[in-house]
């Protein structure tokens, strides 16, 4: 898995800032204060970080940005990084710079001076989210090297309340890290071997099989795998942090190694971006992973139907009908319709097997929502008001877009089958709304649901605020606010 960045925190040391190698970081409000340690490179500078700010440069920045000297005369670092941040900065802010930084340290070591430890521990997590590269195939990929030290008053407490961020950091690599991994190397069973290496974490992993999967009747996950030679899998993960007999919260993923669209096959142009059609399973792994590490005091389960849809002479074909757990039938019309057939029968196996309080599915389900949403906000389906709000709070402390859309019975009507019991599409209006309603079919009644699609948001073509292009790792942030604000004791 791609490393954190080695971040530590230490207490301030003015004379140590003269003679350190690598970046220096410090920290100028929008009013142009210098902080006590900026004053100090202002000195040792001989004034260029007050001239910088009595600059039209520095006039316009705003809070959160960071502009570089470079090889200040006087020290011995290679730069010095002004960051512009309010005394009384947002969240978002601190983030922001801390990921700008992250972006200029390259493979070198920086030094962050932060005076008055506030939020010292968001502009680290900014840096660590912005620091990944995606380098396991480039052979000419150096080892990463080079650390980060933070200078804070108060070290111990500034290293106890990143911990819990850092957590998050790493769940979101290592969401990244399978998004990101081409589907001849993240194959079914390389997923399921990596998930169950988290059982080192103290999570309960169990990974069931295709005749298990048989054994349970889920035959509408079996039927967009039997075409493809990497066999089917359910991968159950369980974090009991919470009270005994609690019911978990779960989370469910769509886990589509590669979709080809199968016999319905999907045109050649951009086929290549299928690889990261296991989004949802790829966030529900990396929550699970910072749930862990931050030892989360609630209990959790995260299932994800890992499957891979390719055309063969064994594939489903358009016009199959297929039975699921539950015991509806479904006719296939479109096999590239396929995600819904993962979940519903994955939904269904985890409310049977756990009843949970709440159940949210993720998935990377339709094109429809890119044209709908972009690649600014998932989409967000529920039929339960108080855990849709709780979520859509969760995102947007978090900064990571979210919209709900609707649900209703005229869009349910839509996937009426003339021989079975509903189609797997709906037609081409409202494709993300009838794919809703097709999972909404499989929750039971009294299960808060809701259902994320996140085709848009997993995995971008241009840098965002706090990742590369490329994986994101959209969800693991809001997921797991969701659960320390709700279902943490
Ligand atoms: N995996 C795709 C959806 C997708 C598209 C994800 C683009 C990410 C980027 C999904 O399985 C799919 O093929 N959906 C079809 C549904 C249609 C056949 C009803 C689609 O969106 O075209
Ligand atoms: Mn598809
Ligand atoms: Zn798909």
């Amino acid at each position: 898995m791609t490393d954190l960045t080695p971040i530590s925190f230490a207490a301030t040391d003015l004379d140590a800032i003269a003679t350190r190698k690598g970046r220096v970081a410090v920290v100028v409000t929008p009013d142009g204060k210098l902080e006590q340690s900026a004053r100090r490179v202002n000195r040792l500078t001989k004034g260029a970080v007050q001239r910088f700010v009595d600059s039209d440069g520095f006039a316009k920045l705003k809070p959160g940005e960071v502009m570089s000297m470079a090889w200040p005369a006087g020290m011995e670092a290679t730069a010095v990084d002004v960051i512009c941040l309010a005394r009384n900065h947002s969240v978002e802010d601190a983030r922001k710079a801390g990921a700008a930084l992250g972006k200029l340290r390259g493979s070198g070591d920086m030094l962050l001076a932060v005076d008055g430890a506030r939020r010292v521990q968001e502009i680290a997590f900014g840096l660590a989210m912005r620091d990944y590269a995606f380098t396991p195939h480039k052979t000419d990929a150096k080892d990463a090297d080079g650390a980060v030290v933070v200078m804070c008053s108060r070290p111990e407490v500034a290293t106890e309340a990143a911990a819990p961020l850092l957590a998050i950091a790493e769940g979101t690599f290592m969401t990244r890290d399978l998004v990101n991994e081409p589907a001849n190397v993240l194959t079914t069973t390389e997923f399921a071997d990596r998930l169950v290496e988290m059982e080192a974490l103290g999570l309960k992993v169990e990974v069931l099989d295709e005749d298990a999967l048989a054994k349970f009747g889920m035959r509408t996950l079996l039927s967009v795998g039997q075409g493809s030679d990497s066999p089917s899998k359910v991968v159950v993960m369980q974090w009991n942090g919470g009270a005994e007999g609690d019911a978990p919260l779960a989370l469910i993923g769509k886990g589509v190694v590669f979709d080809t669209g199968g016999i319905s096959l999907k045109p050649a142009g951009g086929m290549e971006d299928m690889t990261m059609d296991m989004g949802g399973a790829g966030v529900v792994a990396g929550t699970m992973r910072a749930l862990a590490r931050r030892k989360a005091k609630a209990n959790v389960v995260g299932l994800v139907g890992l499957v891979e849809n390719m055309p063969s002479g064994n594939a489903t074909r358009p016009g199959d009908v297929v039975t699921s757990m539950k015991g509806d039938t479904v006719e296939i019309i479109n096999t590239d319709a396929e995600g819904r057939l993962v979940l519903c029968d994955v939904m269904w196996y985890a409310q049977e097997r756990f009843e949970p309080a709440g159940m949210i599915d993720l998935a990377t389900l339709t094109g429809a929502i890119i044209i709908g949403l972009g690649h600014e906000n998932a989409g967000v389906f529920s039929n339960d008001d108080t855990l849709c709000n709780a979520f859509l709070k969760a995102a947007g402390n978090e900064g990571e877009g979210a919209w709900r859309m609707p649900l209703g019975q005229a869009y349910d009507d839509m996937l009426k089958s003339r021989i079975a019991d509903m189609k797997n599409i709906g037609g081409r209006p409202a494709g993300s709304v009838t794919a809703a309603q097709f999972l909404q079919r499989f929750v039971k009644p009294g299960t808060p649901w809701i259902h994320l699609d996140i085709a848009g948001v997993a995995s971008v073509k241009s840098d965002t605020a706090l990742a590369p292009k490329g994986a994101t790792g959209w969800g693991v942030m809001a997921l797991s606010r969701l659960v320390a604000d709700n279902f943490e004791s």
